[in-house]
């Protein structure tokens, strides 16, 4: 197993393991929209900051990546005026949108967003990098996804980088990234995919500072 810098050959790889590992791996019980998808999960990173992303590959088959950034409040930016415009765009002139999935999906997460299920709590000050990681279901629990992070924190401490945050769903990501050092600097549950998955879901914020505060 090798842990490399992102090429742009990459890109189809790591779209596919985005959209079957997004939304619990169930993305397609939830969404009838692959390509909007996984544009959301990773055009900004493949194509703006590939610089700062990585992938795992054994036998010359990319089976993981870690896709991140160190400036949160760019991403941010180019989310809300480029990226997810263009999507939504795209969705409402190709008809997809209104395919009954993806209004049932949409209505769910317009009632967690009434529910305050989406307040954003800000921690891109202390921690300005933030990352995502997911690695392909078979590759799970073998230090891939370890090795991926250590990557990137050696990546950021070497740019000088004063923390990096992460956002899971996951208890048991929550778990590794706890042995990795990170501290949980925000939890909450969420119950937007509760109609699919007969559950609310845990969500944490965990953060780990890569300088002395000086
Ligand atoms: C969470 C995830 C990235 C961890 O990567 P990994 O390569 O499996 O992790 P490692 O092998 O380096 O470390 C194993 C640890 O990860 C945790 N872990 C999380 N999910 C796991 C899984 N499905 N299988 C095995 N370990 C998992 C465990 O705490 C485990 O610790 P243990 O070995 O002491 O039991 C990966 O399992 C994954 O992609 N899961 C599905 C998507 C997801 O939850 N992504 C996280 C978004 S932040």
């Amino acid at each position: 197993m090798m842990i490399r810098e992102y090429r742009p050959a990459d890109r189809g790889a790591v779209r596919e393991i985005s959209y079957k590992t997004s939304l619990e791996s169930r993305a397609h019980d939830f969404l009838d929209a692959r390509d909007a998808v996984e544009d959301a999960l990773t055009v900004y990173f493949t194509d703006h900051v590939p610089g700062s992303c990585f992938v795992a590959e054994e036998n010359g088959k990319v089976v993981g990546y870690l896709l991140g950034t160190d400036d949160v409040k760019m991403m941010e930016k180019v989310m809300a005026l480029d990226i997810l415009p263009r999507i939504f765009r795209d969705a409402v002139v190709q008809g997809i949108i209104f395919r009954k999935k993806n209004l049932l999906f949409l209505w769910n997460y317009f009632l967690g967003f009434c529910r305050g299920e989406f307040i954003r709590v800000r921690f891109d000050h202390q921690f300005p990098a933030i990352f995502h990681l997911n690695i392909l279901d078979g590759f799970r629990g073998k230090g891939i996804g370890t090795a991926l992070v250590e990557r990137n924190l050696s990546f950021l401490r070497g740019k000088g980088v004063q923390g990096a945050h992460i956002g899971t769903m996951s208890e048991q990501a929550k778990d590794l990234f706890i042995k990795l050092g990170f501290k949980v600097l925000y939890s909450s549950r969420r119950g937007y995919l509760k109609y699919v998955l007969g559950h609310d879901t845990p969500y944490y914020i965990l953060g780990k500072k890569l300088k002395d505060d000086h």
